[in-house]
Parts: C-alpha cells; sequence; structure tokens
C-alpha cells in the first residue's frame, strides 16, 4: 500500500527558509565504486558519488589527485559498479585508502593509506568485465561498463580558494550487467522492488524507503 502524501506546510514557506553554507551539496546521489586499471594491469576501486546518467552517457566527477581519474583518463575506460545498502560498511573500508603512491600531502594530513590491493581491503570480489579490462565487482548488483568519450575542465572562476582541482569524465555505457535477483525475469527492465542503491546524503549513507509512484514514463 502506497502511504499517504505528505501534508502540505501550514506555516508560511518563505519564512520557514534560512540561508545556510554547508560545507558540500550532497543532497543524496548513489555511491559507485568506480573500477579503473593501474599501469600494472591490476585493478583500482575508488568509492565516489558525483555521478548522475542522461541516454547511454554517464557523467562522473572526479578530483585531479585520485588515483581513479588518472587511470580513466589514461586508459579510456572504467567500470561504474552501483553497491546496495548492506555493502556499506565495505565501501567505508576503502574510504580512507588510494591506489596513489606516495599518497598526496593533503590526503596524508587526515590519515589515507596508500592501498594497492582495494578489492583484499573491502572484501569485495573481483569479476572480469566482457569489453573493458578493469575487473567488476561481483557484490554490486548493477554494473556499467563504459568507454571515455571525453574529459572536461571546471567552468568560471572558484570563489575564493579551490579546496582541490578536479576533472568532469563523461563516459559512455557499453555493457550493463544485472544480477539476476534485481532484473525483471525475460525483460531488460530493473525490478524497482528488488534494487535499491546505497545514497551518500551529506555524508552519510542511506538506503531508500518504499516505493513512492512512477513517473508516467515508466515501463514496469
Ligand atoms: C561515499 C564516498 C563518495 C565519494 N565521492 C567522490 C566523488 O564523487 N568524487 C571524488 O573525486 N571523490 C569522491 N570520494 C573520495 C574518493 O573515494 C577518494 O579521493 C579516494 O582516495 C579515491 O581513491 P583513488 O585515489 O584510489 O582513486 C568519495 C568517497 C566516499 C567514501
Amino acid at each position: 500500500m502506497r502511504p499517504e502524501p505528505a501534508p502540505l506546510p501550514t506555516a508560511d514557506p518563505i519564512a520557514d527558509h534560512v540561508t545556510i553554507t554547508p560545507s558540500v551539496l550532497y543532497v543524496g546521489t548513489p555511491v559507485a565504486l568506480l573500477s579503473t586499471l593501474n599501469p600494472d594491469g591490476s585493478t583500482n576501486i575508488s568509492p565516489m558519488s558525483s555521478a548522475w546518467a542522461l541516454f547511454d552517457r554517464v557523467v562522473l566527477g572526479l578530483t585531479a589527485s585520485s588515483k581513479g581519474r588518472e587511470n580513466a583518463v589514461r586508459e579510456r575506460e572504467l567500470v561504474i559498479n552501483f553497491p546496495t545498502p548492506d555493502l556499506w560498511s565495505r565501501v567505508e573500508a576503502l574510504a580512507r585508502t588510494t591506489g596513489r603512491d606516495p599518497v598526496p600531502r593533503h590526503k596524508v594530513r587526515i590519515g589515507y593509506e596508500f592501498e594497492p590491493e582495494k578489492f583484499d581491503r573491502s572484501g569485495f570480489t573481483p569479476l572480469a568485465s566482457e569489453i573493458v579490462m578493469p575487473q567488476r565487482i561481483a557484490e554490486c548488483p548493477i554494473q556499467f561498463e563504459a568507454e571515455v568519450m571525453d574529459v572536461h575542465e571546471p567552468g568560471g572562476e572558484w570563489p575564493g580558494e579551490r579546496p582541490e582541482a578536479y576533472q568532469i569524465i563523461e563516459a559512455r555505457v557499453v555493457r550493463v550487467h544485472a544480477h539476476r535477483r534485481v532484473v525483471i525475469p525475460g525483460t531488460n527492465h530493473i525490478d524497482t522492488a528488488r534494487w535499491s542503491p546505497l545514497l551518500y546524503v551529506f555524508r552519510h549513507y542511506f538506503g531508500t524507503g518504499p516505493d513512492l509512484g512512477r513517473t508516467f514514463k515508466a515501463e514496469a
């Protein structure tokens, strides 16, 4: 049964807002684990959440110092793996690590460690990809193999001191793998009653709640 819609606010909606300056603007996006190929042929895993999809493209925002960005730009290919909420502690096990050696100075200051074996560190299982070289993460029910189409520089002037340089990677998804338990049998549709992304909300991990309804374009 669908929950009742939330009641309309009774107070003045303009007076109910205050101006704030939050340190991040992460209102809630799915966590993605980016697999990229290291120069020695091993696979690096980078947790990320600044990613969105339109048609067959996924756009990824990655800080300049991350090994994942360096690998993706050099090799022009990657895998975007989507974990479920129960995997959050494995994601967090990677949070203070980097595949970059030496560890960039700003990351040393907050306790990051060089970790060349991200699968071992997190307990995730590697799975060969079909089109690209970086391995997939078996535990993630949805995985996108993708090729890098373009790398964009952020536009405009930065107000004040820029926290860290970053790039925007535009990738074309060339193969989608979905675990059969999240696919409606015999179709190309994800069963939204069974699939649930892990969300990153103002630096906290969340799962999703019940289905609230569908948009008019939904096919399943
Ligand atoms: C949940 C989560 C989301 C993150 N989102 C991003 C992101 O969208 N972009 C980014 O550049 N870094 C993001 N990070 C930070 C990177 O994971 C971090 O820089 C890490 O050291 C990258 O690993 P690498 O250097 O091996 O690529 C996120 C970290 C966590 C734990």
